[in-house]
């Protein structure tokens, strides 16, 4: 990313390293048109472009507080100090906006994620975009949305959707890897006045058995179901793009649960195969198929873990909720509403 990218250096003055640092606030996204696949893991490009909704439950606070003369960096996550992969990936993210800022000083990392982590809740999406936001603010960066996008991809592919609320539409870029790097970013999209909810159903809040990075290149290399899909999506993607214009969201409902479907059976077919669906996870969407026999408009998404969303107007959304808390038992449930983009917290809360 470089300075005419939408990238700039601000004055010392606004930076974070006083004590407290910059604090931002993200949430996270499911994804209606499914990103899955990497046609570049280091540039984090996807493969197809991807449509989700930014939720308003679940958000992340990450402050970021730059310390002159420390050897190190700290991350605390929800308090404690991370370590191993975690520390890797963010030290790793943090890496690369002091590259943009031409820094060499480190910082202490505190992210507070109300998300169950790793149960395909995307809380790697509200933890980049938030963590994104933060660092630049740190570092005295001036990033327009589209930079921070950009930025919040290289953390994690969702996190470039969560920098904005609402129906957003991820890019994922094309021609030269240069070209692609440039032209993969996320940004709102058109639609119709709408009154969507998403009911979350945590049937399971651990973490998850594979990463989406390994089922992804997995089934990319080995599914003779991705190409297929991926052909598919992008038609998925035209048409929900259509619906929201419309307002119709039964047909965005529609769209939605084929594109899941769709995304679960490439992994199904991988070599070996992943599955992250449970035998809970297919209540769910045996119940949904009972709501929808029952007249309420309600699909299912599920991403890489269990848990499924349920697509419904806000109108039905606690019948839906009451449905599905029936039948996942210990399972959580909650509503969730269209949620805002990434914001920074005023100093004052700081
Ligand atoms: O951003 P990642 O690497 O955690 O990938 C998330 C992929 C899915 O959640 C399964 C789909 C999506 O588009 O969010």
């Amino acid at each position: 990313m470089r300075a005419e990218d939408g990238v700039g250096v601000v004055t010392e003055s606004r930076r974070g390293s006083a004590v407290g640092g910059v604090r931002a606030v993200a949430h996270p996204n499911i994804a209606l048109v499914k990103y899955w696949g990497k046609r570049d893991e280091g540039l984090v490009l996807p493969r197809v472009d991807s449509l989700s909704l930014t939720l308003d439950i679940f958000p992340t606070t990450t402050s970021v507080c730059v310390v002159p003369g420390a050897v190190g960096d700290v991350v605390r996550l929800n308090g404690v100090p991370a370590s191993g992969e975690v520390l890797g990936r963010v030290c790793g993210f943090v890496d690369l906006v002091r590259g943009l800022a031409g820094s060499s000083e480190r910082v202490v990392v505190d992210s507070v994620n109300t998300v169950p982590t790793g149960a395909g809740l995307a809380s790697s999406a509200s933890g980049f975009a938030a963590l994104a936001l933060a660092a630049v603010g740190a570092f005295g960066l001036e990033v327009d949305a589209r930079g921070l996008s950009r930025l919040a991809r290289r953390g994690s592919g969702s996190a470039s959707r969560s920098v904005f609320g609402g129906f957003v539409v991820w890019h994922a870029g094309s021609g030269s890897l240069v070209e692609a790097d440039l032209g993969s970013f996320a940004e709102p999209v058109v639609a119709a006045e709408m009154d969507p909810a998403l009911v979350v159903a945590v049937v399971d809040g651990g973490p998850k058995a594979v990463s989406s990075r390994v089922a992804m290149r997995r089934t990319v290399a080995t599914s003779p179901l991705y190409g297929p899909w991926a052909a598919s999506s992008a038609v998925d993607l035209v048409e929900m793009r259509a619906a929201l214009v419309a307002g119709d969201l039964e047909v965005v409902g529609e769209i939605a649960e084929r594109n899941a479907l769709g995304m679960h059976a490439t992994m199904l077919a991988a070599r070996p195969g992943v599955r992250y669906m449970s035998p809970a996870s297919l209540t769910v969407l045996d119940c949904v198929g009972q709501l929808r026999r029952d007249g309420v408009l309600a699909y299912a998404t599920m991403d890489a873990g269990p848990n499924v969303k349920v697509l419904c107007r806000q109108v039905d959304a606690e019948q839906v909720a009451k449905s599905v808390r029936e039948v996942v038992g210990d399972g959580a449930v909650h509503i969730a509403r269209p949620g805002r983009g990434a914001y920074l917290l005023p100093e004052d809360d700081r």
